[in-house]
């Protein structure tokens, strides 16, 4: 029997965005964004200080609602659906600044991850996982969250979207306000997560070295609108990306841009 695949679902495509227009009451945050992250990779979007990074990850885990456009993920269309059934279905958000639950301790925030699964022992398992990549957590388990330094929030919004197992993490500019040294740190267990547990991830920044060196593909993202997109080891080589991403000149691939005042270092 010949069965003819569902438009969206070339093999291999986990989450597939299509002509996603999002906005904030009159504003156009988003203006037809369409993308593919591939099960098993690390995609990236790069963009400059209100681009629209954020805007894309909250339309995809269905804080906001699309006003055009297709998601799918794995294949269903997820678009508009309850923020708690698209975790269910696998797909986990660590939104920007982080948001850890700052009176629960560090143990409780990662159960709070976990609040879809019934299954206590895999929970516990799973918890020993998290802390094998963050150790520091493990110290800090009976700690109020709100005591945790800026990276090892950070950590703990990582490992709290992990306890929820997912296929697809969403990751917001993890690097924000942290120290570049902090920040490579995060990145090397980010990028091990994905080698070791296969866990595939959208990962959104405006530090685009660290990004196009994690990630697989990229994605360039400037007033709402993709303008470019490649493999990562290729946009590396291009030029408007050295000039304008990677840190030597004041204009984007389609004129000027700004970059984000740096939130308080922890
Ligand atoms: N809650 C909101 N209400 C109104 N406008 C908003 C809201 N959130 C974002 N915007 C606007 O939508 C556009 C895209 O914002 P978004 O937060 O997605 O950008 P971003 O690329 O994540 O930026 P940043 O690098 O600063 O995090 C911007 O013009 C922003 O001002
Ligand atoms: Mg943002």
């Amino acid at each position: 029997m010949n069965v003819a695949a569902p438009a969206a679902a070339a093999p291999g495509v986990l989450l597939a965005l299509a002509n996603v227009e999002s906005a904030y009451g009159p504003i156009k945050a988003i203006r037809g964004v369409s993308l593919e992250v591939r099960r098993g990779q690390i995609a990236t979007v790069l963009g400059s200080n209100g681009a629209g990074k954020s805007t894309i990850l909250k339309t995809i885990s269905g804080i906001i609602d699309p006003r055009r456009g297709t998601i799918e993920f794995q294949g269903t269309p997820i678009a508009s659906r309850d923020p708690s059934d698209i975790v269910r279905m696998g797909l986990s958000h660590v939104p920007e600044g982080r948001e850890v639950f700052p009176l629960l301790s560090v143990r409780d925030n990662l159960l709070m991850g976990a609040y879809t699964r019934g299954d206590r022992d895999e929970v516990a398992r799973d918890m020993e996982l998290v802390y094998g990549y963050f150790p520091i957590l493990k110290e800090r388990a009976a700690q109020d969250a709100g005591l945790l330094s800026g990276g090892q929030q950070q950590m703990l919004a990582i490992s709290r979207a992990l306890m929820a197992r997912p296929q697809l993490i969403l990751l917001d500019e993890p690097s924000l306000g942290l120290s570049p040294k902090l920040t490579k740190e995060i990145f090397e267990i980010v990028v091990r997560i994905n080698r070791e547990r296969g866990t595939t991830i959208l990962l959104v920044e405006q530090n685009a070295n660290m990004a196009l060196n994690a990630a697989d593909y990229g994605y360039v993202l400037e007033n709402g609108r993709i303008v470019m997109e490649d493999r990562c080891d290729r946009l590396r080589e291009k030029d408007d990306i050295k000039e304008f991403y990677l840190g030597m000149k004041e204009a984007g691939v389609r004129g000027e841009r700004r970059w984000k005042k740096k939130k308080t270092w922890r």
